[in-house]
């Protein structure tokens, strides 16, 4: 039986529509075990159908994309993602069921060619690129290649997420955002995303707050997500770090030290993370 851990993502990383994105040490479970036929166990009862279970989805696609007879199997799930909270539960279900189809048929993908099968399946590579490569990672795209670099982040950074009750879907993130961008806007944003490598690598807390000022998703988006504006004049007083993680409704803040508290007044699911590895498959 082959096992995938894919962690969760916080795409964006505020300034970074689109482009970046970081692991953080949560993760789903993922097993996939030889049968005559296909069969789900751990998933919800919607999520036990074919056509529905989008791990069973990025499997078959990919044995459709190498050409490959499809091979039936028993997929697994163990869940710690929340859905629909801009954590990268969906991408990770694609991750798992593109590297469980890869494990099945004995490893003939490299990770560029998993990133670049995952993000035709996703359309965007912000998630997919750090649930594959782990850390904090940029994405960009030559013709129709998706390529990503890695930046290392330092240890001494704390990520901590306030998961609110109520989902957002990305679908309903994206219909908020204006058609079009001011040319300010856009140099506002390149001015602050040419420095967050630096600022995460050297664990600057507050050149992150002065980083992290975007205005070419967040200001469309806090109107979905009731507590921000309270939550951010609180962060302004702290030594922290505020963006939305994804498209939310999780609010992430990088700090020294776990910054749940800020979180308990608002009834958030709070949890102070690492920094994540990447995709892990293994067979036992
Ligand atoms: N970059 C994406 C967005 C991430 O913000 O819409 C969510 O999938």
């Amino acid at each position: 039986m082959f096992y995938v851990k894919v962690n969760a993502t916080t795409a964006n990383v505020c300034v970074g529509f689109d482009v970046l994105g970081m692991a953080l040490d949560m993760a789903n479970l993922f097993t996939f075990e030889r049968k005559t036929e296909f069969s789900f166990v751990g998933f919800e009862p919607p999520y036990r159908k074919k056509e529905n279970n989008l791990v069973y989805k990025a499997y078959a696609y990919t044995f459709k994309k190498l050409n490959r007879p499809l091979i039936p199997v028993e997929i697994g799930f163990q869940g710690e993602i929340p859905i629909c909270r801009g954590l990268g539960s969906s991408s990770s279900l694609i991750v798992g069921g593109v590297c469980g189809a890869n494990a099945v048929m004995n490893q003939p993908l490299s990770k560029e060619e998993i990133l670049n099968i995952c993000c035709e399946i996703e359309g965007h590579p912000d998630n997919v690129a750090p649930a594959i490569f782990g850390g904090f990672v940029a994405s960009y795209k030559v013709n129709t290649i998706y390529k990503c670099i890695s930046y290392p982040v330092a240890d001494k950074l704390h990520f901590t997420v306030g998961i609110p009750s109520y989902p957002i879907s990305t679908k309903q993130a994206r219909e908020v955002l204006p058609k079009e961008v001011k040319y300010a806007d856009i140099v506002h944003n390149l001015g602050r995303i040419v420095h967050l490598p630096k600022a995460l690598n050297e664990g600057n807390v507050s050149l992150l707050k002065e980083l992290f000022d975007d205005r070419l998703h967040e200001p469309y988006r806090k109107s979905l997500i009731a507590e921000y504006d309270t939550i951010k004049e609180i962060c302004k007083e702290k030594e922290v770090a505020l963006a939305i993680s994804g498209s939310g409704s999780t609010l992430l803040l990088i700090g020294y030290k776990d910054n749940s508290m800020i979180f308990n007044p608002f009834g958030f699911i709070t949890k102070d993370l690492k920094i994540g590895q990447g995709v892990k498959v293994w067979e036992e």
